[in-house]
């Protein structure tokens, strides 16, 4: 690792920290948590696609790297795209949002901050500092193992936005969320982003795949559990046995 790509993961992880303990005090200000008190805001239609747009910087990064053209970086740079062609078009451009939701500019702002670092990271690492990313490694347990636990992620993701966004067919407000692993958690894509991103991280080999996790971590634990209680106080009739983030735990 070299000592710029050390010194930008220890920045991240100091923020990731900051963001955890901030979390605890403040509910992320967009969508049924979005409040005035944190300065303008954007239609969050509008402010997804702002935060998540710095995605393709990545590609820069990558094309950068003395590896850009190597078989397996770009199988990840596949899994990248991926990725980021649901969160930053589909799931924005899909979405069934009520006119009066919005995202506090705030969140915007530190979003795409995090989104640019988060592709730096990743980049750097594959197309450049990675050496052992040859085809060998694709019979590693490692990347096995990543893929699997990546995959089986953004599959859950993408389920769970799709019952979200049935929801608002017929109705449009707040609906209890049912089928998929809604059965057992209120927030299963969240549970889904971080599993994919764990997996990416354990089938790189990438220590600013900790960045990402961490970050995410510290903004969707706390997240889940808010929306949980909201659930359980808001919308009568919720299903008792249902825990918030990780199925009979928590
Ligand atoms: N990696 C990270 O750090 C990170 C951070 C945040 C989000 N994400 C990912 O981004 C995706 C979206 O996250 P999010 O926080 O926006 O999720 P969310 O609060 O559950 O909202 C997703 C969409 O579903 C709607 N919705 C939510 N609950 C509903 C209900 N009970 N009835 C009807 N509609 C409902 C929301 O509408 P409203 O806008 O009107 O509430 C919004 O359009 C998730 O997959 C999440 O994992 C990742």
């Amino acid at each position: 690792m070299s000592e710029t790509y050390a010194n930008v993961l220890t920045i991240g992880l100091v923020f990731a920290a900051l963001s955890a303990v901030g979390s605890v005090f403040v509910r992320s200000p967009y969508g049924r948590f979005a409040t005035p008190r944190f300065g303008p805001s954007l239609p969050i239609r509008l402010g997804w696609l702002l935060m998540e747009a710095p995605f393709v910087a990545f590609y820069v990064f990558f094309a950068a790297g003395p590896r850009a053209l190597e078989p397996v970086p770009l199988l990840f740079a596949a899994v990248w795209t991926l990725h980021y062609a649901n969160r930053a078009l589909i799931f924005p451009l899909a979405m069934r949002a009520r006119p009066e939701s919005r995202m506090a500019l705030l969140v915007v702002v530190l979003g795409m901050g995090v989104v640019l670092v988060h592709g730096w990271l990743y980049a750097t690492w594959l197309s450049g500092l990675a050496s052992h990313l040859t085809l060998a490694w694709l019979r590693d347990p490692r990347f096995l193992l990543g893929l699997l636990l990546y995959l089986a992620g953004y599959a859950l993701i993408l389920q769970s936005e799709a019952i979200l966004r049935g929801l608002r067919r017929d109705a449009s407000g707040y609906v209890i969320p049912r089928g998929g692993a809604f059965r057992w958690v209120s927030c299963p894509h969240y549970l889904g982003e971080l599993l994919a991103w764990t997996g990416l991280a354990l089938a790189t080999w990438c220590p600013g795949g900790l960045f990402v996790l961490a970050v995410s971590a510290a903004n969707l634990v706390p997240r889940a559990r808010a929306t949980h209680r909201w659930y359980q106080e808001e919308l009568a009739g919720y299903p008792p046995g249902r825990r918030a983030l990780i199925p009979f735990l928590l």
